[in-house]
Formats: C-alpha cells, structure tokens, sequence
C-alpha cells in the first residue's frame, strides 16, 4: 500500500514546488506599465494660443449667469445653488469641477475672496475702458494663462480640457461684466 503511494507524493510535490516558484515570481504575477507613459498621459500640452470663438455672446444675461456660477462655485457636489440653464449636466457619479476663481480672485459679491491672483472688481471700468486689457486677453488668460506669463500660479482651463469653449466665453463674459457693488 505504501509503495504505490509513494511515486505519486513524488509527483504532487514537484507540482507543488514548481507552482511555488512560479507564484514567487511577482512580476508574471500583475501587469507593471510603464510608468513614463502614464506622467505623459497625465501631463498637460505645452502652453497654447486660443482665439476667442466670434460665437462668444458676451452681452448675453445666460453667458454671464454661467460664468458667475463657474466662477464662484468649487464643483457641482458642493454647489448650493442649481446650474443655470445651459451649463452641461455632469454625468451620474460624477462630480463636475468649476473655476472656484473666487479660491483666488476677489470680484464683487464674493464670499472669501483670495488674494492670489490680482482682484477683478471693477474689472471693465478699471481694464477694459481703459484699454489695458480686451476681451480676447481675457479669453486667452482664462483658457491658458501661461502664454504671457510662464510663472503664472493660475489654473490651466483649455488646455487642460478643465473646460470647453462656451465655458471660458461664459467666464471671460462674467469678468467683463459691468458690473454694480451688489452683483
Ligand atoms: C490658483 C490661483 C488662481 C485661480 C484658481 C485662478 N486664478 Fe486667475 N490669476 C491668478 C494669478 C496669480 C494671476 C496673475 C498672474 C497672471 O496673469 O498669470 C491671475 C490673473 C487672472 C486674470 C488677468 C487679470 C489681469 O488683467 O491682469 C484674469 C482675467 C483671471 N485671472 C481670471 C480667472 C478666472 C476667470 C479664474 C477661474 C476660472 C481664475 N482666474 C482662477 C491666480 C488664479
């Protein structure tokens, strides 16, 4: 009885040590992509110029309630008011980003505002009748602020796919906004 046993323990054992080794070797184990093509994927393209679209309503009531909610608000989850009408829907399970410009720029009616970037209250009056800045220098600052200046510490919105067009029209239209001390 024994005897018989025997040849087979044998085998079962060197199936056993084999498996060992093999599942020792972790690499077989999972895949290891390479690391150097996901920082690519993830890295945002060089800095780009960006035309302001002729389609861009910068008078319109809607453009300019969008770009107020875009740039007071974080992201749709910790929004406390509803989008206006026409802002894209984020998916289901997905949480929108919006400019939180507000994180950065003080403009009137904001609730915190930072210091980071230079304030834009009074933006049209101070920059646009002035003609320091046009409405396209906006556009640009908004959709890739590296352009004219490298070091900027401003978010990248075009660029980065952050936004789309109609999203920095909307922006650009409500910092171009006339605006009075209650707005
Ligand atoms: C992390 C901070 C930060 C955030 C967030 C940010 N900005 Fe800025 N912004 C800056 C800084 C810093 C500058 C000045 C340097 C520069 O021009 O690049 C600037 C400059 C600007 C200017 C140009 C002002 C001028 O005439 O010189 C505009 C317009 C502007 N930001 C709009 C926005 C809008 C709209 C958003 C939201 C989508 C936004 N910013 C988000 C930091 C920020």
């Amino acid at each position: 009885m024994n005897r018989s046993i025997r040849p087979f323990a044998l085998v079962s054992f060197a199936f056993l040590a084999a498996t060992a080794v093999y599942a020792s070797d972790i690499t077989k184990s999972y895949d290891m992509p390479d690391a150097s093509q996901i920082v690519e994927k993830d890295l945002i393209d060089n800095p780009m110029k960006f035309t302001m679209p002729k389609e861009c309503k910068l008078d319109d009531t809607e453009t300019i309630a969008r770009g107020k909610y875009l740039f007071h608000n974080l992201n749709s989850k910790a929004a406390k008011e509803s989008a206006p009408k026409g802002l894209a829907k984020p998916k289901k399970d997905e949480v929108k980003a919006y400019g939180n410009c507000v994180a950065c720029h003080n403009i009137e009616g904001a609730v915190g505002g930072g210091t980071v970037g230079p304030p834009l209250v009074a933006y049209s009056k101070n920059m646009i009748e002035t003609k320091a800045r046009d409405a396209q220098f906006v556009y640009q600052k908004i959709a890739d602020p590296r352009v004219d200046n490298k070091e900027t510490s401003m978010t990248i919105n075009l660029t980065s796919k952050m936004f789309n067009e109609q999203e920095v029209c909307d922006l650009t239209a409500y910092v171009l906004q006339v605006k009075t001390e209650k707005k």
